[in-house]
């Protein structure tokens, strides 16, 4: 189907607007619908109504010429994407060049004008119009989808904002919570620390006659080596000899009086807890030594199967005597409970999966019933008359603070068997390995 063109000719000369419109009638191309003006004013009326395709405008009119009449029908928005082609005299090149500037698609010089340049001049100038509007459109498209695209990157910015603020804030509880949690946790261990200490000191007051009667042997020395020398003096018999004798027996006895006191002493110090190298032989022979006159007034025997060369651990050798003392003491009262006639208390020790150290208190006692089973590690929990149910709590959260781990054996048959294992002090160890 043919497409039909809106001609607007505007030419003061009617005979070149019947030559133009003979030229354009007889098209066999196109259809066109042609209006005509003879004059700018009537252009100009005609214009405010309607919109043409293309407007052949000549340069030389009365009142106005054919740029300045361009000029101002391009001012209309409506007009703004409509093709011009100036229509100029025989030697009005300069005039065309300056038309070309202004906004005219094209030009055609008067005496020259036949049906077909009219007609190519028409559709080269519809087509560059056309062309100029969608170049148009598309920047106007750009431009708001820039326009949309800025306030979808201020909008998102503004969120990531927030969303940071937010972070930043939670980072913030966050680094309080941990604050507040450590400081709790340091209570805790502080609290953990000073039980240890009560029950230490707990120890000693159930230990004090064993005490008392460790110290009161030298203490009898004393007196006897005294009497014996008091003797001497006042009988004028004295020998040098003998009193020599007995002086350097009392020096002796008060040394070994005065140990006594000190590793009292020591063990019941409130101290921070260290952080050292620690032999676990030594303080196994140490907790036995503490209590090895409650252990003879039971007529308990103690086995040590040790390994002579456990690797060290690391933490506080007073805490993990007072472990061993602890389930020594069990183990006592446990024997004691029992009518087995059989009195005997196995420690042993042994590496275990080259990354601890195990130590084992076994006894020939009573053994833990299901109930003191389930309830052994309870904080005063206690099933004797004198007990205060405290010595397994301590032991284990003592034995967890360094790491490791207390637990009853429930494997075994008869008796008890408690273990605790200690993280080996690795470079250590795996030094002495190499060596
Ligand atoms: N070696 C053991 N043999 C049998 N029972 C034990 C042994 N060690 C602990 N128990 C049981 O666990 C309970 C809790 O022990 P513990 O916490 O040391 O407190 P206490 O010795 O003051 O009773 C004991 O009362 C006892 O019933
Ligand atoms: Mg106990």
């Amino acid at each position: 189907m043919q497409k039909t063109i809106n001609i607007l000719m505007i030419d003061d000369s009617t005979s070149c607007r019947i030559v133009y419109r003979n030229f354009l009638t007889n098209s066999r191309e196109n259809n066109y619908h042609i209006s005509e003006a003879n004059s700018p004013q009537e252009a100009l009326e005609f214009c405010k109504s309607n919109q043409p395709d293309c407007v052949l405008v000549d340069y030389q009119m009365p009142d106005i010429d054919g740029i300045s009449l361009m000029q101002r029908l391009q001012k209309n928005a409506s007009l703004a994407y409509v093709s011009y082609i100036m229509i100029t005299g025989f030697g009005d090149e300069s005039v065309a060049v300056k038309a070309l500037k202004c906004g005219a698609h094209d030009y055609l010089i008067k005496d020259t004008i036949s049906a077909l340049t009219l007609e190519k001049a028409i559709i080269n100038a519809i087509e560059k119009s056309d062309l100029k509007r969608d170049v148009a459109l598309s920047r106007q498209k750009l431009l708001k989808y820039n326009d949309n695209l800025e306030s979808i990157v201020k909008k998102r910015t503004i969120e990531l904002e927030e969303v940071n603020q937010l972070l930043d804030n939670k980072n913030k509880q966050l680094l309080q919570e941990i604050g507040e949690r450590e400081k709790v946790q340091s209570k805790l261990h502080d609290r953990n620390n000073e039980l240890a200490h009560a029950s230490r000191l707990c120890i000693i007051g159930q230990m004090a006659s064993e005490l008392a009667h460790e110290i009161n042997q030298p203490l009898s020395s004393i007196r006897i080596y005294s009497d014996f020398i008091i003797n001497k003096m006042t009988s004028d018999l004295t020998n040098d000899k003998d009193i020599t004798t007995a002086t350097s027996g009392i020096s002796k006895q008060s040394e070994l009086a005065e140990n006594i006191v000190k590793r009292i002493m020591k063990f019941a110090k409130k101290a921070t807890p260290k952080q050292i190298e620690i032999n676990v032989n030594a303080l196994i022979a140490e907790a036995i030594s503490l209590s090895s006159l409650e252990g003879e007034r039971h007529g308990i025997t103690i086995h040590q199967q040790l390994d002579d060369n456990i690797p060290p651990v690391w933490g506080d050798p007073i805490q993990i005597t007072q472990v061993i003392l602890n389930l020594l003491r069990n183990s006592f009262d446990a024997i004691s409970n029992n009518d087995q006639g059989c009195n005997e208390i196995f420690i042993r020790n042994k590496t275990f999966s080259n990354h601890f150290v195990e130590i084992s208190v076994q006894d020939s006692g009573k053994g833990f019933t299901p109930e003191s089973l389930a309830r052994a590690f309870d904080s005063f929990f206690t099933t004797k008359k004198e007990g205060l149910g405290i010595g397994l709590s301590i032991s284990r959260s003592i034995i967890e603070a360094h790491n490791g781990k207390l637990w009853i054996d429930t494997n075994c048959k008869s008796g008890t068997i408690i273990r605790f294992k200690l993280p080996i002090k690795i470079s250590d160890y795996t030094n002495n390995s190499e060596t």
